[in-house]
């Protein structure tokens, strides 16, 4: 145990101390092409350029990360990254919390709608429910312009699809992620500008070196045409990305004229082997095909459900066996009273919330995200996992322990080689309930921008349009996880049972 806990804080610090100041690292969200988007498991595009630029002028690594675009400005506020870029606009609100570089880029914001409900002017859309991508400027735009809530949401090729599945009636967006949402997308077109931004690079209040540095990085690139290169290759690459990735088709008139159950069930079958290539086997530009979102994804999820649950079952151990010798015998009272605390902080806040508080607050200079979420997840299961050991502990006959302790055993020795293994064994099924909740639960990890299966499942479902195959295959893999532990449990309990039914008499 004192092995496991210094080999856990030595990693943790291990992980703080090569976390140095040689990385620069870039906030940004991914779904933005052509400034930034995934090339495979890669993060590409003009502002990734300019960014490592800045990075290779202060002669430091570089490190793009991706999260939703509205974790990207706090970011760099609380100093888990160096700088975002992120087509973000310059605005006034944002300038009281963030330092912002020279514009690198002018643009502005355009509504994107169906040919078949026509956009022809701004009173069009008031009172209409509007998409966005949360927290953007086309979000300000529906609040302040036209005085109403938008329909938010995490992507702009997300509102996008949205208004395809008739959930909205406009998307407002940046203009170019909106020229490629439209592209090959032959139902949708967009409108000319709403308003016209200018997009820079945001830094953290306070550091006019790095800001320096990033405005002198914008001039040059501006001046020897690096610049107007990125944005002619990474709008092409952008393109190509593209082509042939829609899956979502609105009927046409044709298409619903055609009759006949075979044909409809031929059109469907060959559009789902169509969709299940594009979404799991059609090779990007890097050779990778989106499938492996859910096969690294899924090594994820398993590395941080497996190591928290046994990081919950020391942790809960411990809770249980002082929270119990507390009550019977009177042992450990200021522990117990940190394990009160800890037991009603941890089953008293949303588990969501525990792990933002960690990434962001506690382990913010914590650079992998999977230790993270490890600790984040273990500390929560084990506040659970103490409570139905303590039942387990309880359950057992006082006996028990006055015998182990006649026969010279230690209290703890006979707590954990007699009382514990019972323990376990009548607590089994509710742990094991704990474990699969537990398993299930770690599908929140996107929040902190880890790429699990469910994360995986969602990046595939935003760069095909496709929502069936990505969201039911990933659906179907957390059955097949869940119902493997459950036959794996049985078999532990099985195991258990025919082991002798107490293992004082047994000689365990
Ligand atoms: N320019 C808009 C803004 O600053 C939208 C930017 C969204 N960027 C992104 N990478 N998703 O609000």
């Amino acid at each position: 145990m004192k092995k496991f806990l210094a080999a856990l804080s030595g990693l943790v610090l291990a992980t703080c101390v090569a976390q140095a100041a040689e990385t620069l690292t870039m906030a940004t969200e991914a779904t933005f092409p052509p400034y930034e988007f995934l090339r495979g498991p890669e993060i590409v595009g003009i502002d990734v350029e300019l960014s490592r630029a800045v990075a290779q002028k202060l002669g430091k690594e570089f490190r793009a990360e991706n999260m939703d675009f509205d974790s990207v400005i706090p970011a760099v506020i609380s100093g888990k990254a160096d700088l975002a870029a992120s087509g973000i606009t310059v605005t006034e609100d944002r300038k009281k919390n963030v330092d912002f570089s020279e514009p690198y880029v002018k643009t502005g914001i355009v509504v994107i709608y169906k040919k078949s409900n026509p956009f022809t002017g701004k009173d069009q859309l008031k009172g209409k429910k509007i998409g966005v991508q949360g927290g953007t400027t086309s979000d300000a735009y529906v609040k302040e312009e036209l005085k109403q809530e938008p329909e938010r949401f995490k992507t702009p090729p997300e509102a996008c699809a949205a208004m395809l599945a008739g959930r909205c009636a406009f998307v407002i967006a940046d203009v170019d992620p909106a020229r490629n949402c439209v592209k090959g997308e032959a139902a949708l077109a967009i409108s000319d500008f709403l308003s016209s931004e200018e997009y820079a690079i945001a830094i953290a209040k306070g550091q006019p070196e790095l800001l320096a540095a990033v405005n002198e990085t914008i001039a040059e690139a501006k001046a020897d045409g690096r610049l107007a290169r990125w944005i002619v290759d990474y709008t092409a690459e952008s393109d190509r990305l593209k082509d042939g990735g829609s899956a979502v088709v609105e009927p046409t008139p044709e298409s619903v004229g055609r009759s006949g159950l075979a044909a409809w069930l031929d059109e469907k079958w060959t559009a789902l082997r169509e969709d299940f290539y594009l979404c799991f086997l059609k090779k990007a530009a890097d050779g990778s095909s989106r499938g492996m979102y859910l096969v690294n994804g899924l090594s994820i999820t398993l590395q941080v459900a497996l190591a928290s649950i046994v990081f919950g079952l020391v942790l809960g151990f411990l809770v249980a066996v002082i929270r119990s010798s507390h009550d019977k015998y009177g042992y450990f009272t200021v522990l117990n009273a940190l394990c009160k605390i800890y037991l009603t902080i941890i089953r008293g806040t949303p588990m969501v919330v525990q792990l933002l508080i960690t990434y962001y607050i506690i382990l913010r200079s914590v650079e992998s995200k999977v230790l993270i979420a490890i600790l984040a997840f273990g500390i929560n299961s084990g506040a659970y996992q103490a409570e139905i050991m303590r039942a387990g502990i309880v359950s057992i006959d006082p006996g028990q322990m006055e015998a182990g302790r006649a026969l010279g055993l230690s209290y703890w020795r006979t707590m954990i080689r007699i009382i514990l293994p019972q323990a376990i064994r009548n607590v089994l099924p509710a742990l094991g309930n704990e474990f699969i909740v537990l398993m299930k639960d770690t599908s929140i990890v996107g929040y902190i921008a880890l790429i699990d299966l469910a994360k995986g499942g969602d990046i595939i479902r935003s760069q095909t349009y496709s929502v069936y195959l990505p969201y039911l295959t990933v659906a179907a893999v957390y059955l097949i996880l869940v119902m493997t532990m459950t036959w794996l449990l049985g078999l532990l309990e099985r195991y258990l049972r025919n082991t002798g039914a107490n293992p004082v008499h047994n000689d365990s």
